[in-house]
């Protein structure tokens, strides 16, 4: 039985579904192409993902190419209620609601788990994880393997792998170069900013913005801050990446100087309190604090938790902290502020990273046997075709290669 906030909100569920399928034309497409072969039929297949309207056109997508699907969120606060009732409506075993409790969050994993899906596809890794620490061995269930949509359930998964503890082949979908290239950089860029912006109503012209990290995320976040005329400051502690800030035209310096003088401080980084006690202390009266990366680890919100002399919600996502006498403000809880203060990545960019993940499921499903227990990169081909289809979608020509170029190309001298 699916678990679910409300499902008399199922009908604007499925608005939301088709206004994101017609926006989504790249993975639409890739339906279309195998909805006759039907590649997944009676094959389990169970998700972790942000429960989101671009998610149910994947969902809803593996479903019509004969899957059974099961879906639970990858995050307790980032469920869309509609999407998930409309889901609920049309066969899929949903067990996600906005604002579960942490361990309302385990025991969705669980019952997803608990279907025995044949292949996993997470946004974190928190459920590959729990296969791995409770599932394995305790049963005959080995799913046939799996996919992994970002950056941290990566890494994550390739410690599991270096112990030699990964049960099943993983597609790091994450590091198709159609996935981070435009979903990391442009759609977190984007819808980061949108949080920020429905948190706080803030002008981010003439601002002060740290921006934490300087990866894929945090260039996206970086470049649409400076495009909204605020004055843009990066951490980091790759001495390339901050040498790439530094020739992108930002200023680059460490967090216990930058954090002085920001109005807005946002982490990127998948790594832990990077905003802490001595940056808080320091920072201006009325510093706004949000973070884009995966987990809540990145703003050491404990320590604000117990210090905090006063604390208020002074907005939907906005909660004040009162630290020797200056008010700290924080988006989301410092839980990943794109999707809890606003909805996402716009569709058009979780159409690449989707098809990617549509592509991924099939092909592990079509190499069952074939493949070895560790993490794999998308196929070249894979990633190849899903930019082929989003220039095609996007009415967008480009050259090919003369016959004299490709000659050319294998000369030496
Ligand atoms: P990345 O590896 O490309 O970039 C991370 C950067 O942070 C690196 O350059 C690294 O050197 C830097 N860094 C690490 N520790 C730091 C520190 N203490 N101070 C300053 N910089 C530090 O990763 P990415 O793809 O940019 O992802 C970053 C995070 O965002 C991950 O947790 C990822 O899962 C998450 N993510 C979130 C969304 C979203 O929708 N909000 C989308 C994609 C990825
Ligand atoms: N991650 C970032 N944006 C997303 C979205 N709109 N749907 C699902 N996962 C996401």
């Amino acid at each position: 039985m699916p678990r679910i906030a409300d499902p008399r909100l199922e009908e604007k569920g499925r608005l939301a579904y088709e206004w994101a399928s017609k926006h989504m034309p790249i993975l639409v497409k890739s339906i279309d192409r195998l909805k006759d072969e039907r590649p997944l039929h009676g094959v389990k297949a169970g998700f972790c993902l942000h429960v989101t309207k671009e998610t149910s056109v994947l969902v809803m997508g593996v479903k019509m190419l004969g899957a059974d699907v099961s879906l639970c969120a990858a995050n307790p606060l980032t469920t869309q209620d509609d999407v998930a009732a409309f889901l609920a409506s049309q066969g899929i075993d949903v067990y996600a609601w906005r604002n579960e409790s942490m361990d309302e969050y385990y025991s969705c994993i669980r019952s997803v788990l608990s279907n025995r899906p044949a292949t996993i596809t997470d946004d974190g890794s928190d459920m590959h994880v729990l296969y791995h620490t409770e599932f394995m061995g305790k049963s005959n269930y080995k799913p046939i393997g799996g996919t992994e949509e970002t950056t941290t359930g990566v890494i994550r998964l390739k410690a599991l792998a270096a112990e030699g503890q990964l049960a099943y082949p993983v597609i790091a979908v994450n590091n198709a170069y159609t996935k981070h290239l435009f979903d990391n950089r442009y759609g977190t860029g984007q819808s980061t900013i949108d949080g920020i912006l429905r948190a706080t109503s803030m002008l981010l012209a003439g601002k002060v913005a740290v921006v934490a990290g300087y990866g894929w995320v945090g260039k996206g976040i970086a470049n649409r801050a400076r495009g909204m005329g605020a004055r843009v400051i990066v951490t980091e502690i790759d001495p390339i990446k901050a040498l790439e800030a530094h020739m992108d035209g930002f200023a680059v310096l460490p967090m216990d100087e930058a954090c002085r003088y920001a109005d807005l401080i946002v982490t990127a980084t998948g790594q832990i309190n990077v905003v802490r006690q001595e940056h808080m202390k320091a920072m201006k009266d009325g510093v706004v604090l949000a973070n884009a990366g995966h987990f809540d680890v990145e703003i050491d919100v404990r320590w604000l938790e117990s210090n905090a002399s006063k604390k208020r919600v002074v907005r939907d996502n906005l909660e004040e902290y009162t630290i020797d006498g200056k008010s700290i403000y924080l988006i989301a809880k410092g839980r990943i502020a794109n999707l809890v203060a606003a909805e996402g990545h716009p569709p058009e960019v979780m159409a690449l990273s989707f098809a990617n993940q549509l592509l991924s499921i099939v092909y592990i499903v079509k190499s069952h046997g074939m493949l070895e227990k560790r993490v794999y990169s998308v196929p070249e081909e894979i990633d190849r075709q899903v930019a082929i289809n989003a220039l095609e979608a996007m009415k967008i020509r480009i050259d090919e290669p003369t016959e004299e170029q490709l000659e050319y190309a294998k000369r030496y001298r």
